[in-house]
């Protein structure tokens, strides 16, 4: 029935576009604070090499590492290169026309900010990343970071990343993108002109998410294939859709739960669509706050939600994606959202016509504040009767738990260990923590799907390996694919063998 259909139009062209796309509970409150205090002593813990929970003194002792200073004129790369594990390579202010890879444990790259004036990344609109990290215990602070084609920061499968106070404009596809990483905190950035997603939590554990202003992007905060994510103090403005916590089907990590949006402001996310022409991307409809899509366990408190044209919220499973292949894997369903304590105010003053469908089938004139479409269980939202409401009429009014307050941060008490890199988990971690960031198994993320790359390149992983190394234009309707001739031969050859074995 053309219920159904109201998502298809709409999310379908997410999920592909989006990207094509652990626990501890502390006792304290003054969250800045302890977010910054909590991002101490992960470094300075993993600094330090020890395992248990660091202080201040052992941030203390972390900082008596070597600082490599880079001006203007310099490189970064050399010394990143030159910096050994605890070290500090400090950027003075100026213009650095360059991609950083940081491919060791526990480095900082910390801008110096003088009078007003920044360190820049600017890729001139010809380079594809800023920052590339692989390894653990990365920190990026305080860097302008402007005109990249791929990704502004990114995170290729590092454990115990903190990326603060950088400001981010126009860097592609995405802004601040962790993949496949444990336990990081992205905190105090501003980010805007992003074509997808301005912060991309992907395929990650253990997140914390605050403080950011994220306007003027296709999707502001996404929280995909990820768990335990605290999402809180962010100002999410003037983008096409603000926050989206979703599965994305035929990913290698199947499942979103535990995730906490609150104390956000969700405003006026009516932000025209600028996804590249073609690209699936350039089909999220604009208007839309909160995205919830086959996630689980989600608490969405305490946020400020309002003048978002098409609907507050939007709460949506698989089967409602035309486009969307099941993936048998993954459980398509979201299931206990709690929608707690929230003012919401007028959203849904001019839906899409797959909404207004909804209205008329309903009998109401009134744009929803918040839409389910499809199936789920063990949802609630408090306060129903306050708000516009299409499609929760079965859920329950009031929630289980009905504060998350006691949970003051998801990330865990100690540094998490780093991911295995033995030779024979190498193309696996590599693929997991670069690649799923494009392509999925069978459906169209940025790139195509991994099934049809099987079939070009079966018993050929040499000829994976070679090509993106050097990748030249294929398609048309896609765009280009950046070189990954940062990695190594072998590098390349192992994530070419385990791309060509992946199954799902
Ligand atoms: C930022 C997005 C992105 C990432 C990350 C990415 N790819 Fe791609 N990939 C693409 C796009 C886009 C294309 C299509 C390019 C075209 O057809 O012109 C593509 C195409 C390909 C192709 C097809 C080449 C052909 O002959 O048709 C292969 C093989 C490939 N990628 C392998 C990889 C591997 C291996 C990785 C991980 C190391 C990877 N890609 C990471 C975006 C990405």
């Amino acid at each position: 029935m053309s219920k159904k259909s109201i998502v298809i139009g709409t999310l379908a062209v997410i999920v592909a576009a989006g990207a094509g796309y652990f626990v501890a509970r502390k006792q304290s409150s003054g969250s800045s604070s302890a977010d910054i205090a909590t991002a101490q002593s992960l470094l300075s813990a993993s600094r330090a090499g020890a395992s248990g929970k660091g202080d201040a003194a052992s941030l203390t002792a972390a900082l008596t590492g070597k600082t490599i200073t880079v001006k203007p004129g310099e490189v970064i790369q050399n010394a990143v290169n030159q910096a050994q594990p605890g070290d500090t390579v400090q950027v003075m202010p100026g213009t650095y026309n360059e991609t950083v890879y940081i491919d060791k444990d526990n480095i900082s790259l910390l801008g110096v900010v003088k009078e007003g004036q920044w360190p820049v990344l600017d890729g001139m609109s010809k380079l594809n990343d800023a920052v590339l990290y692989s390894g653990n215990g990365i920190r990026v602070e305080n860097f302008k970071i402007v005109k990249f084609k791929g990704n502004g920061i990114m995170g290729q499968a590092g454990n115990n990343f903190v990326i603060r106070h950088n400001w981010i404009e126009n860097t592609g596809v995405y802004g601040i993108f962790p993949q496949f990483g444990q336990n990081g905190l992205i905190q105090y950035n501003v980010l805007s002109g992003i074509e997808d997603a301005a912060i991309y939590v992907g395929m990650s554990d253990n997140i914390q998410v605050d403080h950011n202003e994220v306007h003027g992007n296709v999707a502001g905060i996404e929280i995909e294939n990820s768990r335990h994510a605290v999402v809180e103090n962010n100002m999410v403005y003037d983008n096409a859709g603000g926050i989206l916590t979703f599965v994305t089907p035929w990913l290698p990590i199947k499942t979103t739960f535990d995730v906490i949006i609150r104390n956000n402001f969700v405003v006026n996310n009516n932000h025209k669509n600028f996804g590249a022409p073609g690209s699936i991307v350039s089909g999220v409809p604009s208007g839309t706050g909160i995205i919830i899509m086959a996630a689980k366990d989600v608490i969405v408190e305490n946020n400020v939600i309002r003048d978002n044209k098409n609907s507050g919220i939007i709460v949506a499973d698989h089967k409602s994606f035309a486009n969307i292949t099941i993936d048998p894997d993954s459980d398509p369903y979201p299931d206990r959202i709690s929608v707690l304590s929230n003012l919401f105010s007028n959203n849904g003053y001019e839906p899409m016509n797959e909404i207004k469908a909804l209205m008329v089938a309903s009998l109401t004139q009134q744009g929803p504040d918040i839409v389910a479409v499809g199936s789920g269980s063990g949802s609630c939202m408090v306060d129903r009767a306050a708000h516009a409401t299409l499609g929760i009429s079965s859920w329950a009014t009031t929630c289980a738990k009905t504060t998350s307050a006691d949970i003051v941060t998801l990330l865990l008490d100690k540094p998490a260990t780093p991911r295995s890199t033995e030779t024979v988990t190498k193309g696996e971690v590599l693929y997991k923590g670069i690649c799923a960031g494009c392509h999925t198994y069978s459906a169209r993320m940025i790139g195509p799907p991994t099934q049809i790359i099987q079939a070009l390149y079966a018993g050929n992983p040499q000829g994976i390996a070679d090509y993106i190394a050097n990748p030249t234009k294929k398609r048309e309707d896609f765009p280009p694919m950046p070189s990954q001739g940062h990695l190594s031969p072998e590098m390349r050859k192992a994530v070419a063998d385990y791309m060509l074995t992946v199954k799902k």
